[in-house]
């Protein structure tokens, strides 16, 4: 089959067409035909060698979400046969052809494909991030980075709990933002004051999908850090502020989120999709932080 690979460390330019293997689905779980895979930040993280924890053994095929076609079931998986259409986490890189997957849900059919692999990490992070903060209604809640693709998935779960959310980002996404339900302020110098503006009561909790050095200021704002939780920031153990990374298994809650955005009330913006042969274009795009919507590859 076809895959991206990478056997160094590097930028864009390490990422290579290939002809590998293909895998088999081994006990627990199925592979899919990949019909469209999420482009995330990470995947280039871990390309350039600074996310050692999650980095598998090379040679490397990047990518950890996308929707397919189940195309082989192993052994004790049940509740899923071949031929039906799923979302999820790939345990093997989802650039490529066929990925593997233990932590998928069902896709509606009537969810558009590049749609269904733009939603497992974008939902899993969001809900995570809003149940440690203990959002709900009533609460002000002050989203950075709002108009990225997690973050954005965040601003409507917020508002469906009843919160009224504070969306950092720059002046070109304040449109989407309040479509989303959101307060929209521009992020940079003066950002303290144009959130106390526009909360004068005040926040109650902070999410941070940005990771660009708001946190002390955010801890100012709340007066602790008890309420805050970054998704993006490395700095957090320092300040006493948790760093939320992947959760426990998700895949049997998916599905509610699909019929969502099937039924259009779970909106991701979708920004391009590309050929797999372009994966280091997209993810050159993926890692400026401004790609303007989900990218996705489709092998
Ligand atoms: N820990 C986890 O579980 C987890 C899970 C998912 C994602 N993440 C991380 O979360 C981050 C966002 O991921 P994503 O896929 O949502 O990215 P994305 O769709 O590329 O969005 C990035 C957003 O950041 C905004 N941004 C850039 N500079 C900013 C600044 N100085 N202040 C506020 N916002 C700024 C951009 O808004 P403008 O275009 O308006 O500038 C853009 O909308 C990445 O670092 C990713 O690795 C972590």
């Amino acid at each position: 089959m076809k895959a991206i690979t990478y056997t160094e460390f590097g930028g864009p330019e390490v990422l290579r067409l290939e002809e590998v293997d293909e895998p088999h689905a081994g006990p627990g779980q199925v592979r899919l035909k990949v019909v469209a895979a999420g482009v995330n930040p990470l995947d280039s993280k871990i390309r350039n060698g600074l996310r050692p924890q999650v980095t598998p053994p090379f040679p490397v095929t990047p990518g950890v979400e996308a929707a397919g076609v189940v195309d082989e079931v192993g052994e004790g998986v049940t509740g899923v046969a071949v031929g039906d259409e799923v979302l999820g986490w790939t345990v093997t890189g989802a650039y490529a052809e066929h990925a593997l997957a233990v932590d998928f849900g069902p896709k509606p059919a009537d969810l558009g494909w590049d749609l269904a692999a733009a939603l497992p990490v974008a939902v899993e992070t969001s809900v995570r991030v809003l149940d440690a903060l203990g959002v709900g209604e009533g609460d002000t809640l002050l989203l950075h980075g709002a108009a990225g693709v997690t973050a954005a998935v965040g601003v409507q779960l917020a508002v469906t709990r009843g919160a009224t959310v504070i969306g950092t980002a720059s002046p070109g996404n304040h449109d989407y933002l309040r479509s989303l339900g959101a307060i929209p302020v521009a992020y940079g110098t003066g950002l303290a004051d144009r959130v106390r503006a526009a909360a004068p009561r005040g926040i109650d909790a902070v999410y941070d999908a940005a990771g660009a050095g708001d946190l002390e200021m955010s801890i100012d704002l709340l007066g602790g850090t008890d309420r805050i939780v970054t998704i993006a920031d490395h700095k957090a153990t320092e300040l006493g502020v948790t760093f939320s990374g992947p959760g426990a298994p998700f895949g049997s809650r998916l599905g509610e989120y699909a019929r969502l955005a099937a039924d259009g009330k779970l909106t991701v913006r979708i920004a391009q999709s590309f050929p797999l042969e372009d994966a280091a274009k997209a993810q050159e795009l993926s890692a400026s932080g401004h790609a303007g919507g989900k990218l996705l590859l489709r092998p």
